[in-house]
């Protein structure tokens, strides 16, 4: 494994649930850690609190090209990208679903994190990596999820033309399962799964700091779904 020891890691969606454990565990393997989020520069003291390491912040919304070109050039280089903003949106059936709330999330998820790579160009290193988040709905189809499961889907097909295209710069994907928000029917639903129950963010953060740490991943996708898509 490749050392995180002093590596600047930018964690975009940083400041929370999956981005904050990753945060923390890149920490601890010695990175130097940027979170973004909208509103993380605002956060900065409870972060850094949080995290009980020297961290930067940068809010920018990462749906818009202008705040996040900004933002990266005050950022500078970084040797790993990691982006886990997670969009609004409420499962609903397809025939109900929101469109003006859908085209939001793909703001957000998916062009989000394509302008977002693309802006980055130049500024990761060749030896460092990406890690963008799809979900098991992507995957697996769950009734009422239609917008995520276009999403990730859409996410895992732009990583793998990422590895080849931005090679030798790694690509690769975490697919987390059921997280949160928790909720006793989530967590009832979790019961029939083979891991019995939901994850816990550290459990996918695991998942970002091996495809950081290994020099032969790129163009995969790590699933933490406790075999969720198997039921
Ligand atoms: N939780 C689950 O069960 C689950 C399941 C499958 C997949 N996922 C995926 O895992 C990822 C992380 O989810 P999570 O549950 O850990 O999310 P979360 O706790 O809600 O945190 C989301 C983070 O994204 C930031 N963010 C949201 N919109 C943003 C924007 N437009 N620009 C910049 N930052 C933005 C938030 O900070 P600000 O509010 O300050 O912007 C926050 O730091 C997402 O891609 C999600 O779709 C989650």
């Amino acid at each position: 494994m490749n050392s995180l020891q002093n590596k600047r890691i930018l964690i975009v969606g940083g400041s929370s649930g999956i981005g904050l454990a990753v945060t923390k565990q890149a920490c601890k393997a010695g990175g130097k850690i940027i979170i973004a989020s909208r509103n993380a520069a605002e956060k900065h003291d409870d972060l850094v609190s949080a995290v009980d390491h020297d961290i930067e912040t940068y809010s920018f919304d990462v749906a818009s090209e202008d705040e996040t070109a900004t933002a990266l050039k005050k950022i500078g280089d970084i040797d790993h990208l990691v982006i886990t903003a997670r969009p609004d949106i409420t499962p609903a059936p397809f025939v109900e679903t929101d469109l003006k709330q859908a085209k939001e999330a793909f703001e957000t998820k998916f062009w989000g994190q394509y302008q977002l790579i693309q802006k980055a160009q130049g500024q990761i290193s060749q030896n460092g990596s990406i890690v963008m988040t799809t979900g098991i709905a992507g995957e697996k189809i769950f009734k009422n999820f239609s917008t995520m499961a276009i999403i990730n889907s859409a996410t895992e097909a732009f990583c793998r033309l990422l590895a080849i295209e931005l090679a030798p710069i790694r690509v690769n994907v975490v697919s987390p399962g059921f997280v949160a928000p928790k909720s006793p029917e989530v967590e009832k639903y979790a019961q029939q799964f083979p891991s019995g129950r939901i994850a816990s963010p550290e459990e996918v953060a695991d998942a970002y700091i091996y495809l950081m740490g290994n020099p032969y991943t790129t163009g995969i996708s790590v699933v933490i779904d406790g075999g969720a898509r198997l039921m």
